[in-house]
């Protein structure tokens, strides 16, 4: 009998660490013929996954530039995409999330007439202007696919609230079955985090990216975190900066020269999520580290006015800390003084899965073409 063959197309860091079990799981399947496309719009960021997690690209676009647009993203994976598919011809495309990679891809497949699976689907803020242009693609993408992959039962009433009732499998997030390979043993490959002198600190993991946080909002989180640091000696705040333009430039004004801020290079996954393994505190503004975070146990204050990842909240391990200086201080002080809040939010929960999505994913993509005759066991908490 034929394989089916699977393009995994994806492009930057968080797509690529929540795709890589992905693809090592279609990989170990028989029925499968398993392919991967990089579009890179991210560089060195997503070669540090791929590195870590022993993957190799079979269609690279190579489309990174500095300064990129996301007119110039969409237009360059659109052509880049399109001819790949011709040559390729897979019998599903999958994307995920909620990137300019992303979207762009569901669109190119959708015009070369090849089904989307979008994993990670279902999340949902309902305003278009945040994240932007997040919220955009995802509810396109949404539009598009034929399979959604959503991690948690909130994810499928957001796609029914849409219309969409078919093709939808509740799998869990893959962002815990990376977490599987990444978050084991010790110690730092990054020279610059293994110089850091951490003893007897109090260590808050730290990044800050989104682009609605851009201008304002982000100079009124990095001031409240220097206020903390100033606050606090025995905090040391680690922030790995994201190489775009912009928030380089706004976290050296502000961070830089604290002696208790370290601005560092982004790390690979493996130190990342170690880093957060041994930290007191994350501060944060990214979806992904939303999810890791809680299912370590860590207390995550995040630096944006809403989230499309409403499981930890509920469970009470993230607090949604806004963008307004004195508001972050205030929560922040808070759980650096009183043990008995901290030790509430201190709590290890998994509500977005338990490390078997990939396997779930697989396994609904051989049912929908009838290589099994039932589907996958719904992820449930
Ligand atoms: C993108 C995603 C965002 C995701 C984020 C994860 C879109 C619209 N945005 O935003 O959803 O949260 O990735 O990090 O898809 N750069 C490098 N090297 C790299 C990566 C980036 O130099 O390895 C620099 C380049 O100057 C690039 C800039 O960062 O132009 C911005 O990258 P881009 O992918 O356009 O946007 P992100 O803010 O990273
Ligand atoms: N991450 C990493 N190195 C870093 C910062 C983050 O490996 O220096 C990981 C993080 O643990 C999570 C993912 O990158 O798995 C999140 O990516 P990002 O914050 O860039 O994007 P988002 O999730 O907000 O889309």
């Amino acid at each position: 009998m034929q394989k089916i063959k699977v393009l995994s197309v994806f492009g930057t860091r968080p797509e690529a660490i929540k795709m890589a079990p992905l693809v090592l799981e279609l990989q170990k399947c028989p029925e499968i013929e398993s392919l991967v496309c990089v579009t890179a719009q991210h560089r060195e960021m997503l070669d540090s996954v791929m590195d870590c997690f022993g993957l190799r690209a079979d269609f690279d676009l190579n489309l990174m530039r500095q300064g990129q647009t996301l007119t110039d993203i969409t237009a360059r994976v659109l052509e880049g995409l399109g001819a790949i598919l011709t040559q390729a011809r897979p019998d599903l495309v999958l994307v995920h999330g909620d990137t300019t990679t992303a979207f762009s891809s569901a669109l190119t497949a959708f015009y070369a007439k090849v089904p989307v699976g979008h994993v990670e689907a279902g999340l949902r803020t309902f305003d278009k202007a945040s994240p932007y242009p997040e919220e955009m693609n995802r509810q396109l993408i949404g539009r598009i696919a034929d399979l959604h992959f959503a991690p948690t039962g909130n994810n499928v009433k957001n796609l029914n609230r849409e219309g969409i009732f078919d093709g939808i499998y509740i799998t869990g997030n893959t962002v815990i079955d990376a977490m599987k390979y990444t978050v084991t043993g010790s110690g730092f490959t990054s020279p610059e985090l293994s110089a850091l002198p951490l003893e007897g600190k109090r260590v808050i993991a730290m990044t800050c990216h989104r682009r609605e946080n851009y201008g304002a909002p982000m100079e009124q989180i990095f001031a409240a975190v220097r206020q903390i640091a100033g606050e606090f000696p025995d905090v040391q705040v680690i922030y790995p900066v994201h190489p775009a333009p912009v928030v380089r430039k706004t976290a050296n004004r502000i961070l830089g020269g604290v002696a208790n801020i370290s601005l560092i290079e982004p790390l690979d996954a493996i130190d990342m999520h170690r880093l957060m393994s041994k930290s007191y505190l994350v501060m944060t503004d990214s979806g992904g580290i939303q999810e890791e975070a809680p299912s370590l146990g860590k207390p995550v204050l995040v630096l944006r006015q809403e989230t499309e990842r409403p499981e930890a909240v509920a469970a009470g391990t993230v607090m949604l800390a806004g963008v307004e200086t004195e508001h972050i201080v205030g929560l922040a002080r808070r759980l650096l003084t009183d043990q008995s809040a901290y030790h509430e939010m201190a709590q290890a929960v998994n509500p977005y899965g338990d490390g078997m999505a990939c396997r779930r994913i697989v396994d609904a993509i051989l049912y929908h073409f009838g290589r099994r005759a039932f589907p996958p066991e719904a992820f449930s908490v």
